[in-house]
């Protein structure tokens, strides 16, 4: 099938309500992306005519979209008089002949899981799967192998509550179907919605051909509330990290490490167990050691951790990170910062050693200051570097100096001490022993 044969039109006007959040159902994020982003960007690796449906928080919705795709139609629903899914499909135009319905609350479609729907000749496939529990979903009639029609949980009779084959939600239509029925829609159920789901019932009293395909819950799971966000999330990490490890990256103890979507590793990467990677990271060369946390960063040759924190922003590279050290928004090349420190705001160069304890005091209540540090510096453990800073190369910081000049200069040592004053037996007389 190429790309240009079919159309897409995802339905993300609606609220969510069982989210029980302030923000659009579909721009709850798992792995670090919108659900709506996974359903766009799958459904353009398809199609070159994708449409998106909205209303509930529309301009966040649009907003948010059109920071990752620049070739997608958004159309407004008129939720308010014509709710509902088949609502939602009133003011579609589309290029093709066939149309591809999907609900923008399915983050886990892939595009191998909607090649059934390509293939298939008939005017309606739809897509059905069997569960356990169909609590939540529209139940499938069918009766003598015939579907007859989808009734929603709301509007269902006890028996069709038992049924377990239910509706996933996504369709392929031609575009004559639509053009017939979607008029046609009304709203007389308990909901007072319309029903994208009645176009199934009119076409069969027509004796139209309907397709049901079974699907399978892991590629086209509704998510409706945050057990379901959680459990999508759950799957979708599975996803990333195999991919991940089937193009070479180790991971120790994978069920315990969270790499987002966008993450990226080249070349021989090691991730130990408990480390969180997120947003646009570039990992190169380089080991990331237990429990720690890089947020948008760049980490090339270069080991962290085990418990560091790279916040974002950070570039770090042929550099060792120990534990317990924060960097924000700096850049180190060929430094060593063992432990303990907070390195923000900061440019540290080649050769520079970084001690225990150090700390850049970048924030004054107000603003935030820049430091920077040289070649071949030796910052000695527990020193305060108060910006804005600039040292020099070859310079010493004498342990414990608090830096408050604005430049050290080259070769320099600084060092800011109280003399050590020591009383003899002064232990003993003040516990009297
Ligand atoms: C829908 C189906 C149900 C199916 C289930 C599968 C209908 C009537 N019901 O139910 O049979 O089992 O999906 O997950 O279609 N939307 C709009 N405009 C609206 C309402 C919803 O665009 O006015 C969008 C939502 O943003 C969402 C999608 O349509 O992405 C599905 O809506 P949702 O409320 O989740 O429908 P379900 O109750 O899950
Ligand atoms: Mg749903």
């Amino acid at each position: 099938m190429n790309k240009s044969s079919i159309s897409i039109v995802i339905l993300a006007a609606g609220k969510g309500s069982r989210m029980k959040s302030p923000k659009a159902k579909v721009l709850h994020t798992l792995c670090g992306k919108e659900m709506l982003y996974y359903i766009i960007k799958t459904s353009r690796l398809i199609s070159d005519d994708v449409t998106v449906v909205v209303a509930h928080q529309k301009e966040a919705v649009m907003e948010q979209m059109k920071r990752y795709f620049d070739d997608v139609n958004f159309v407004e629903q008129d939720a308010q008089n014509f709710p509902g899914t088949g609502g939602a499909m009133k003011n579609i135009s589309v290029k093709n002949e066939k149309v591809l319905v999907l609900n923008g609350d399915m983050p886990l479609v892939t595009p191998k899981s909607l090649e059934g729907f390509l293939e298939n000749e008939s005017e309606i496939v739809m897509s059905i799967f069997d569960l356990q529990n169909p609590d939540g979903y529209g139940r499938v009639i069918i009766q003598n192998g015939h579907v007859v029609k989808i009734v929603e949980q709301k509007d269902a009779s006890a028996a069709e509550l038992n049924v377990s084959t239910v509706n996933a939600g996504i369709y392929a239509f031609s575009k004559k179907v639509l053009d017939k029925y979607i008029p046609l829609l009304d709203n007389n159920n308990a909901q007072k919605e319309y029903y994208l789901t009645d176009v199934i019932s009119m076409a069969r009293a027509d004796a139209l051909n309907i397709t049901p395909l079974l699907v399978d819950e892991e590629h086209f799971k509704g998510v409706n509330s945050k057990k379901d966000l959680s459990d999508a999330e759950i799957i979708m990490q599975e996803r990333i990290k195999t991919s991940l490890m089937d193009s070479g990256v180790i991971m120790q103890l994978p069920s315990t490490i969270y790499v987002e979507e966008g993450v990226v590793f080249e070349g021989e990467c090691i991730v130990e167990n408990g480390c969180r990677i997120t947003g646009n990271s570039r990992i190169i060369n380089s080991h990331i050691k237990a429990h720690s946390v890089v947020e948008d960063s760049i980490v090339k040759n270069s080991d962290v951790g085990p418990i560091a924190h790279l916040r974002p922003a950070s570039n770090i590279e042929d550099t060792h990170i120990g534990n317990f050290v924060e960097v924000k928004k700096s850049t180190l090349r060929g430094v060593k910062a063992g432990h303990l420190s907070y390195i923000g705001d900061a440019k540290v160069d080649e050769g520079t050693n970084i001690g225990a304890g150090v700390i850049t005091c970048n924030y004054d209540g107000i603003k935030k200051y820049e430091t920077l540090i040289g070649k071949n510096v030796f910052v000695g453990s527990d020193s305060q570097l108060v910006a804005p800073l600039i040292i020099e190369d070859d310079v010493m910081i004498a342990a414990g100096t608090t830096v408050t000049s604005g430049t050290i200069k080259k070769g320099s040592l600084a060092i800011s001490r109280t003399k050590i004053r020591t009383i003899e037996d002064f232990f003993y007389k003040f516990f009297k022993k």
